[in-house]
């Protein structure tokens, strides 16, 4: 029999295993940019708390529960969620303090809320309308819950929400009567003030509105009613929100990514809105050049969201995007910092932070050049849910 020669193998040493490259992704990836999106993080959450005034994060910007987790490590009061189906979300994860900022009024989402609220009683919801005040009511009663409840007050937007006046007071009261629900307060979410161009414009706008909105307070406190909580404002004014007298949160949900939509609208001091950094950028690849001076990335309507403003090449130097279709996005190539070659892997600050996560399922969590991490968008595409025909929900 053939004699099998062993060779002794040393010990095996513990392998070294590199974080993958940016670079290697396929592409269209949405990337989390970790460095800027700390820092952003902690300067929102550190120059609010300074100022005494609370941080209730909009959850709906980034749809991840381990996004929001680090905002309440950082010291966030709770989140904020645009609907049901982003609560239930991050309740599973395990935020409990969680206000939905949109009236829900149909039945069955409501019976849905009242078995969130079991669970979690923190959870509260806003309301712009008596009859969806006595039909929370009647659901609270039969869940056997006591609902905190806000009032939305419409500041101007004419989105949502109830005028700051008589019409305030009676449905706060009318809030404060029902036995299964619990008044807390209002929010006035000024929608159309956030992307005013220019500090000084925006400031004034905001200040304006909110006193309106504060008549409100002011009504339901002359009536009796203690208010616990005026939760306003977003990115563009969470540094004018937290001087105003009477506010007790802000809403900011962008500010942990930025948007080109948001670094149009100034600063106090310059023409780029750069109190936060460009933390999220879709990574995108030059797949052919039909035309000099023109490239194409893989990266259209499908992989950034297209409602405003067109992504912007990061880091380029005079290179444009245009919309080419669902796939595609053109580079105008009109002063570039350096060469751009087909195959190139190009990053795109984009245009608007909300829609463009709901385009895709994860983060890639990198670090400078090596993707360090993986987050789930857990809630993404989470639509209000519809009964089964005949069933329950
Ligand atoms: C009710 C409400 N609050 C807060 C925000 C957060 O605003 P931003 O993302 O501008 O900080 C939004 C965003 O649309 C909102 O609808």
């Amino acid at each position: 029999m053939e004699q099998l020669s062993v060779t002794k193998l040393a010990p095996a040493e513990p392998a070294t295993v590199s974080p993958p490259a940016v670079e290697a992704l396929p592409t269209p990836a949405l990337l989390l940019d970790l460095d800027a999106f700390e820092q952003n993080l902690a300067k929102m959450a550190t120059f609010l708390r300074r100022k005494g005034v609370a941080l209730r994060p909009h959850a709906k910007t980034h749809k991840c529960p381990r996004i929001a987790l680090k905002q309440m490590e950082a010291g966030a009061e709770g989140i904020c969620v645009a609907k049901l189906t982003e609560a239930e979300a991050f309740i599973a994860a395990g935020i409990r303090q969680v206000l939905v900022t949109t009236p829900v009024v149909d039945l069955l989402q409501i019976r849905r809320l009242m078995t969130l609220v079991k669970s979690a009683p923190d959870v509260t919801v806003v309301v712009d309308n008596p009859a969806n005040v006595d039909a929370l009511e009647e659901a609270a009663a039969a869940a056997g819950v006591r609902m905190p409840v806000l009032v939305d007050l419409d500041c101007g937007a004419h989105r949502t929400g109830v005028a700051p006046g008589p019409a305030s007071t009676a449905l706060a009261q009318r809030v404060a009567r029902a036995r299964a629900l619990r008044f807390g307060g209002f929010q006035a979410y000024a929608a159309h003030l956030m992307h005013v161009v220019g500090y000084d414009d925006r400031r004034r706008s905001e200040l304006e509105a909110l006193d309106y909105a504060l008549t409100a307070r002011r009504l339901a406190e002359r009536a009796g009613l203690p208010v616990s909580v005026f939760s306003v404002g977003g990115t563009g004014t969470y540094d004018v929100d937290c001087d105003i007298d009477g506010v007790t949160d802000v809403q900011a949900g962008s500010y942990v990514f930025m948007d080109v939509m948001y670094r149009a609208i100034g600063g106090r001091a310059s023409s780029v809105y750069d109190d936060f950094k460009p933390a999220l950028f879709v990574l995108s690849t030059a797949v052919s050049q039909p035309v000099q001076g023109f490239i194409t990335i893989d990266a259209g309507y499908k992989a950034a969201a297209a409602d405003h403003q067109p992504p912007q090449p990061w880091n380029l130097g005079d290179v444009s995007y245009q919309w080419a279709g669902d796939e595609h996005g053109i580079l105008t190539l009109t002063n570039p910092r350096r060469e751009v070659r087909v195959g190139d892997k190009i990053r795109l600050i984009v245009s608007h932070c909300d829609p463009t996560v709901n385009l895709y399922d994860r983060f890639h969590v990198c670090r400078g050049d090596q993707v360090v991490d993986v987050w789930p968008i857990v809630a993404r595409g989470a639509l209000p849910v519809t009964a089964a025909p005949g069933g329950d929900v």
